[in-house]
């Protein structure tokens, strides 16, 4: 019981409190959109304005989709203008940026670019090493809301955490002193344990090399992933990271998430085509647990409808923005399993608190035959207390169904192929889809609003085993709710809410 509470404490105080930014950015993971996956380098104005349409019509924004990314290769090829500053490439942005920012900003968007702490971006263009100052008040003058700011040709300041610490400090600073209140995505791949870090001058940090649109696949461009898979220190991150990598760098410093400051699993590539359906569940259920930002990768004015229904799906974008704010951890994983076509076998059980005491749990097989996976509720609850000491485990557990309500594949075709945002707007609404700009998740959660909470599948006694039938490379999502002991005063509420002398 007191650990109970003492938790609850816990959790109200990184909440009322500060993230060592404090900027007052990224309470709960941002959301939003990024160019990068589906279009790298062919960036325009008609590609962000035609996006952001989309995603307003398609009801993505009031889900919480609200920043809208342009990643590199904006830039003027030609490089700095006379008097230093960074301009762009007028043939692709021929009405400058300030007009993209007010046009994103009057349709109840933000506004994300990005730079290099480096001589040059990625591809190449002017970066912003040595020349933050400048830079920062760019950003500043065209209305930026978020920086996402990469570590390409960053001129060898690498290699110890202070070097890498002290060049991106460098940015923070000069965004602050801006007075615009700009969000920073750090993009250093997990160097030099940025994990350790990235919480003080920054809102997210990105943890591993670039994700592909791969399940489990190993490549030995994303460094690393032969040798040793755990390793914090892993070095040449690179690209071609797949979803069971990049989870299995995070795993040992996913509680490192706080309010404010998070690790960024990279940009999502669901709606790609690289993946099944239930690999692109996986890997979007994965993401909101584990509180990485959330920006979907894909041509949103293209897309299959299965995926809509995957990014849509508000019961697990809850798990995302739940006022909690703390990442699912690993509590299980398993090696002694099927291995798949590239000689991967591993099962994964991941268990996090949510505000209202429910706790979310991910079972999730990447291996190469439908698996039969347990957990005990020892084990889901083991940060309340290990060897089964958690008073959690004293209770009976309602198990509900996260993809249970999932929109179906032939409402999203309708959606999608409706001809205006007027009709598409009916279509949701008949649908009684969530909208987040009306009811925040957090209200919704407070007020059990159903379409957070899935359906309830089955029931997991006191002292009980979770068993679940998990087919190869799909993961089941669930939320475990605290069934009330007879005579409790709240019937069926969350442990939290019960009077402290029942417990
Ligand atoms: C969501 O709710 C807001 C506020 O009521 C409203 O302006 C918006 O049109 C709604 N979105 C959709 C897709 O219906």
């Amino acid at each position: 019981m007191a650990r109970i509470h003492s938790t609850a404490a816990t959790a109200t105080a990184i909440i009322a409190g500060v993230s060592a930014i404090n900027n007052g950015l990224a309470v709960t993971p941002p959301m939003g959109w990024n160019n990068w996956n589906a279009f790298g380098c062919d960036v325009s104005e008609e590609l962000l304005l035609t996006t952001s349409d989309q995603i307003l019509g398609l009801g993505l924004r009031d889900l919480g989709y609200d920043y809208v990314v342009l990643d590199d290769c904006w830039q003027d090829v030609n490089g700095r203008d006379k008097n230093g500053k960074l301009q762009p490439e007028l043939s692709k942005f021929p009405n400058g940026l300030r007009s993209i920012s007010d046009h994103l900003h009057s349709q109840g968007f933000k506004y994300g670019m990005y730079s290099s702490a480096g001589e040059m971006t990625c591809a190449r263009f002017a970066g912003s090493l040595d020349h933050e100052v400048d830079d920062a008040n760019s950003f500043a003058e065209w209305g930026v809301d978020m920086l996402k700011y990469d570590s390409c040709y960053h001129m060898g300041r690498v290699g110890t955490p202070s070097v890498s610490f002290n060049r991106f400090k460098t940015m923070s600073d000069a965004l602050r002193a801006t007075g615009s209140n700009i969000l920073l995505n750090l993009c250093n791949w997990g160097e030099d344990l940025v994990h350790t870090w990235g919480m003080s001058i920054s809102n997210s940090w990105r943890v591993t090399g670039d994700i592909y649109d791969s399940f489990t696949r190993p490549d030995d461009l994303c460094g690393c992933n032969q040798v040793s898979p755990g390793d914090v220190n892993c070095i040449a991150p690179g690209t071609h990271c797949s979803v069971l990598f990049i989870v299995n760098k995070v795993a040992p410093f996913a509680d490192r998430s706080i309010p404010g400051g998070w690790s960024d699993l990279d940009m999502l590539e669901v709606g790609q085509g690289g993946m099944t359906d239930e690999e692109y569940k996986a890997h979007f259920a994965l993401w909101a647990g584990l509180k990485s930002p959330l920006f979907l990768g894909n041509d949103l004015r293209d897309m299959p409808a299965k995926a809509f229904t995957i990014i849509n799906n508000p019961a697990i974008i809850a798990l995302s923005q739940d006022p909690h704010g703390r990442s699912m951890t690993r509590v299980r994983r398993d090696t002694d399993v099927a291995k798949d076509e590239w000689g991967v076998g591993e099962t994964h059980v991941w268990a996090g608190h949510l505000q209202n005491g429910d706790q979310a749990v991910i079972m999730v097989n990447f291996g190469g035959q439908d698996a039969d996976m347990e957990v005990s509720l020892a084990e889901i609850f083991i940060p309340f207390g290990p060897g089964g000491a958690a008073p959690h485990n004293k209770f009976d557990w309602a198990v509900h169904d996260l993809w249970a309500h999932r929109m179906p594949e032939s409402t999203a075709e309708s959606v999608l192929a409706a001809p205006s945002v007027a009709e598409r707007a009916a279509l949701l609404k008949k649908a009684n889809w969530y909208n987040a700009t009306e009811i925040p998740y957090a209200q919704g959660l407070r007020d059990e609003d159903p379409r957070l909470f899935g359906e309830k599948v089955g029931v997991v006694k006191a002292g009980g085993v979770l068993k679940q039938k998990v087919k190869s490379h799909a993961a089941t999502v669930l939320r475990l709710r605290r069934i009330a002991k007879d005579g409790e005063k709240f019937k069926g509420k969350s442990i939290d809410r019960v009077a402290k002398d029942e417990l």
